[in-house]
């Protein structure tokens, strides 16, 4: 069965979590394939809110096994303590977590080189979410990274490794004037995180490949978004891992063939959390509106969200990127008090129009975005009852602009504020049972 790729179409926090919850009540399987604990992933259930930053986001399904594929970067401490939280809120997550062999360790020296880093940029900084992400992803590709298959070797082994790196590390951290970390701590916490880790780590990837020859549901869930990822975004002020579709086969070991479908979260306007380009930013009073009507607030660390309006221009770009075949459009309900909703349809440089999203942070330096503007509907869209005229009209405008069905659309956090606006065409959007009950 082809595989469901869901991934980020703007800046992140688009809803992903929100999505994949829906999506996930068919699914036998949800893998993560990047990025680490700087997601926050949100799902609302019967007025229960989860935040979820490393454990995949169907794990409220009973029946769905979550994966944390090999593309992702993990503080085993992190996990240990979202798995007990989960646990403690009366989450059954028994037997149904796997994390691959091949996922690098976030350590404590990479969280505090992440602080380092941007102290050391002042005024320049990406804004990062200081959870230690660039100098992970960094020592991997430098192959200084610890694996948690590193996790499984003989004790004195893990040590003398850790030990090895720590010391490495603490000479770069004195070098750029900050306190180095405590091997002996370092060690005894990743000790007692292995204890509860090591009976859940494996190769994931003859596992996902059954999954899918076998024909079970198999959702990809992507953290962060298409221009935050670090090849196809605002360079630098990126994440460091592939977050676009393409990072999904390199991170879970499923081939390029398996995914048929994949489905693009937009909100039905745009933020951005941490610094770097964002042409279509709102600095003025409706900027602010969008934020308090929206609680733009970040999952992770509480920062305010910079917001303004749908970006068509970004939007078009992602949907070619990442091969979108479906949208699913959020938190339109934000927009139901305004009296006027714009969208960027073009970038004007000069006298030139530029209509899809520079590969370089430089061609985006004098861009003013040419807006559009639609009639606000200023009723409640609510999931059940048919939707305001105008606000399928700003739907379908959109579907315009973008050139790709929006097949979803989501009317406020709870996991039944959904509403299907085009036709199913899979299993994810709710066809499993029709495909069992043939009909024409
Ligand atoms: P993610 O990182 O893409 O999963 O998104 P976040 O969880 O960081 O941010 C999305 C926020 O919007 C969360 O607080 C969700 O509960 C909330 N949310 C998701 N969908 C909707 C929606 O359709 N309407 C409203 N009002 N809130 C939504
Ligand atoms: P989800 O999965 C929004 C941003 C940070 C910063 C840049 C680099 O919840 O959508 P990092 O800590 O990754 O080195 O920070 O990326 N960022 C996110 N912004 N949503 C996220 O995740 C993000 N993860 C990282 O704010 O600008
Ligand atoms: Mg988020």
């Amino acid at each position: 069965m082809p595989v469901t790729l869901v991934v980020g179409g703007q800046w992140g926090d688009e809803g992903k979590a929100k999505i994949i919850d829906y999506l996930a009540r068919d699914a036998d399987v949800v893998v993560r394939y990047q990025g680490g604990a700087n997601a926050g992933h949100t799902v609302v259930v019967d007025g229960e809110r989860f935040a979820f930053h490393l454990v995949p986001s169907g794990i409220l399904y009973p029946r769905v096994t979550c994966v944390l594929g090999g593309g992702m970067v993990i503080d085993p401490v992190a996990l240990v303590r979202e798995i007990d939280g989960l646990v403690a809120r009366g989450v059954d997550v028994g037997g149904r977590i796997r994390v691959s062999a091949q996922a690098h360790l976030v350590m404590p020296y990479h969280v505090r080189l992440d602080h380092a880093s941007e102290a050391r940029k002042g005024r320049e900084c990406i804004g990062t979410t200081g959870k230690g992400i660039a100098p992970a992803y960094a020592d991997k590709a430098a192959r200084d990274g610890i694996r948690m298959a590193d996790l499984q070797r003989k004790r004195a082994d893990l040590e003398a490794l850790v030990r090895e790196r720590v010391r490495e590390k603490n000479r770069l951290l004195r070098a750029m004037g900050v306190a180095g970390v405590s091997a002996q701590r370092v060690v005894a916490d990743l000790l007692t995180a292995r204890r509860r880790l090591s009976p859940l780590i494996m190769d994931t990837r003859p596992f996902l490949w059954d999954a899918v020859e076998s024909g079970r549901d198999v959702l990809c869930e992507g953290a962060q978004g298409t221009f935050l990822d670090i090849d196809h975004g605002t360079y630098p002020f990126v994440t460091s891992s592939s977050a676009s579709a393409g990072g999904a086969a390199i991170g879970t070991g499923l081939p390029p063939s398996a995914f048929k479908r994949v489905i693009g979260i937009f909100k039905a306007y745009c933020t951005r959390v941490g610094n770097g380009p964002f042409p279509s930013e709102d600095h003025g009073p409706e900027g602010n509106l969008l934020r308090d009507l929206g609680n733009e607030y970040g999952t992770t660390t509480g920062r305010p969200r910079r917001c303004g309006w749908f970006d068509a221009v970004a939007a078009r770009t992602s949907v070619r990127l990442n091969g979108i075949t479906d949208i699913a459009l959020t938190k339109l309900d934000v927009l139901d008090a305004l009296a006027h909703i714009k969208v960027c349809a073009a970038y004007r440089v000069g006298q030139r129009e530029l209509d899809y999203f520079p590969a370089d942070v430089a061609d985006l330096s004098g861009v003013k975005p040419r807006y559009e503007s639609f009639p606000g509907w200023k009723t409640p869209a609510v999931a059940g009852a048919s939707m305001p005229s105008r606000a399928l009209a700003y739907v379908r405008a959109l579907e315009e602009r973008v050139g790709c069905r929006i097949a979803l659309v989501s009317l406020g956090p709870e996991r039944s504020a959904v509403v299907q606006v085009r036709r199913a065409r899979s299993s994810h959007e709710g066809t499993r049972r029709a495909r069992r009950r043939p009909s024409a």
